[in-house]
C-alpha cells in the first residue's frame, strides 16, 4: 500500500463521479461562453468543477486547490490538488470523445499523485510518486522507440493563435522529422498515452499548471521524461512541456529549439 493511496482512492472516486457527470451532459445542450474568440467553457466545466472542489474540500478541508474556471484556494497548505474538471473541452463541445477529467496532487510543491480519467473510453491513468504508473489496474511503461524518424508525436496549440507565438514552426520541423504527428485536444490524454507507449512523445509550448499536473507523474512513474525545452525538469508552472519515452528526447528538444536535421 502506498504513502498516498487513501488520497488515491479518494481522487479516484472523485474523477470517476466527475467523468460520469460529464459523460451524462454530453448530450445535453451545453451552454457556451467564450473566454476569447476560439477559447470556450462549457455548463459541463464549470459543474465538473463544483463537484470535484466540493468532494476534496470536504475530504481535505486543509488542503489547497487550484483549477482552471477560476478556482485557486490557497493558505500555504502542504497539499494543493491541481486539476483539470474537463481536458479536451473543444472536443466536448463538439461531441468528440477525446476528453478527460485530469487531478493531480502536490505535496510541498513537488507532485505525488496524477489521476486522469476519460468517461466515454473508461480509460483511467494514474499513478504515485515511487510507486508506478497504471492504466485500467495494469503497469504502464514508455515505449522503446528510440529513433525519432519512428515515433509518432503529439502536440496541442494553446488558443491564442492569432497573438504569440503558437507552435506553428515546431509544429512544421517535427512533421518534417517524426513518422507522424497527432493532435488530439486533450494535453492529459497526450501525456497519459505517453507514458503507456501509444505515442513515443509530446510536446506543447503554453500549457497550464492545470493541464500537465496529473499526467506528469504518470509520466514519470511510467519510465518516462519529462522537461522543459532547455531538458529542466518540468515545472507546471512554467509554460513549455516536452514529454517522451526518455530515448527520443534529446532529439525533441533539438527540433523544437530548431538544431541540427531536416526540416
Ligand atoms: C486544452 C487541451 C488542448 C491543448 C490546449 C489546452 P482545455 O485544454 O489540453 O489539447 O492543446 O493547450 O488548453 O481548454 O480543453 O481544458
Ligand atoms: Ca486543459
Ligand atoms: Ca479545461
Amino acid at each position: 500500500m502506498g504513502q498516498y493511496e487513501t488520497f488515491l482512492e479518494t481522487a479516484r472516486a472523485v474523477a470517476l463521479e466527475a467523468g460520469t457527470l460529464l459523460r451524462d451532459r454530453l448530450d445535453r445542450p451545453n451552454e457556451v461562453r467564450f473566454k476569447s474568440e476560439i477559447n470556450i467553457v462549457t455548463e459541463a466545466d464549470t459543474a465538473a468543477q463544483a463537484l470535484i472542489f466540493d468532494r476534496l474540500s470536504a475530504a481535505y478541508p486543509g488542503h489547497d486547490f487550484l483549477a482552471e474556471e477560476g478556482l485557486k484556494a490557497f493558505s500555504g497548505a502542504e497539499y494543493r490538488w491541481v486539476f483539470d474538471p474537463l481536458d479536451g473541452t473543444t472536443n466536448y463541445a463538439h461531441k468528440l470523445p477525446v476528453f478527460c477529467v485530469s487531478l493531480g496532487l502536490e505535496r510541498r510543491g513537488a507532485l505525488v499523485l496524477g489521476l486522469v480519467h476519460n468517461p466515454m473510453t473508461g480509460d483511467f491513468f494514474w499513478a504515485e510518486e515511487g510507486g508506478g504508473a497504471f492504466h485500467n489496474g495494469r503497469p504502464i511503461r514508455v515505449s522503446a522507440v528510440a529513433d525519432l524518424g519512428q515515433s509518432l508525436l503529439a502536440t496541442g496549440f494553446s488558443y491564442d493563435v492569432w497573438t504569440t507565438r503558437c507552435n506553428l514552426a515546431e509544429h512544421e520541423r517535427m512533421m518534417l522529422r517524426a513518422q507522424g504527428v497527432r493532435r488530439c485536444g486533450s494535453a492529459a490524454l497526450d501525456l497519459c498515452f505517453v507514458a503507456c507507449g501509444r505515442f513515443d512523445g509530446f510536446w506543447e509550448l503554453k500549457l497550464n499548471p492545470w493541464d500537465t499536473a496529473g499526467g506528469a507523474v504518470i509520466v514519470r512513474e511510467a519510465g518516462g521524461r519529462i522537461t522543459d525545452f532547455s531538458g529542466r525538469p518540468v515545472d507546471i508552472y512554467r509554460p513549455e512541456v516536452c514529454a517522451s519515452n526518455g530515448l527520443i528526447h534529446g532529439a525533441m528538444l533539438e527540433a523544437l529549439r530548431g538544431e541540427s536535421g531536416k526540416g
